[in-house]
């Protein structure tokens, strides 16, 4: 299977969320995440980042690539 992934010229990997901060770093209280689970975007590309929005799918469809969610099960915590 042939997998293209699409590299930016300039190197980043984060096209546009809250470019204007140094660096894009969230923190969460695990005592306050959502459950059944809590789903973390990995594709920067998030209406709702740092949480997952689906935008994956259309980013993947778009590009030959594969990126996806982090999935934290927290039903048990
Ligand atoms: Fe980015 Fe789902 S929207 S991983």
């Amino acid at each position: 299977r042939r997998v293209s992934v699409v590299v930016r010229a300039d190197g980043q990997i984060n096209p546009s969320i809250r470019k204007s901060e140094e660096k894009v770093a969230d923190f969460v209280k695990a005592s306050e995440l959502p459950k059944p689970k809590a789903v973390f975007c990995r594709c920067w590309r998030a209406e709702k980042f740092p949480y997952c929005d689906g935008a994956h799918l259309k980013h993947n469809k778009e590009t030959g690539d594969n990126v996806g969610p982090l999935v934290i099960d927290t039903a048990a915590a």
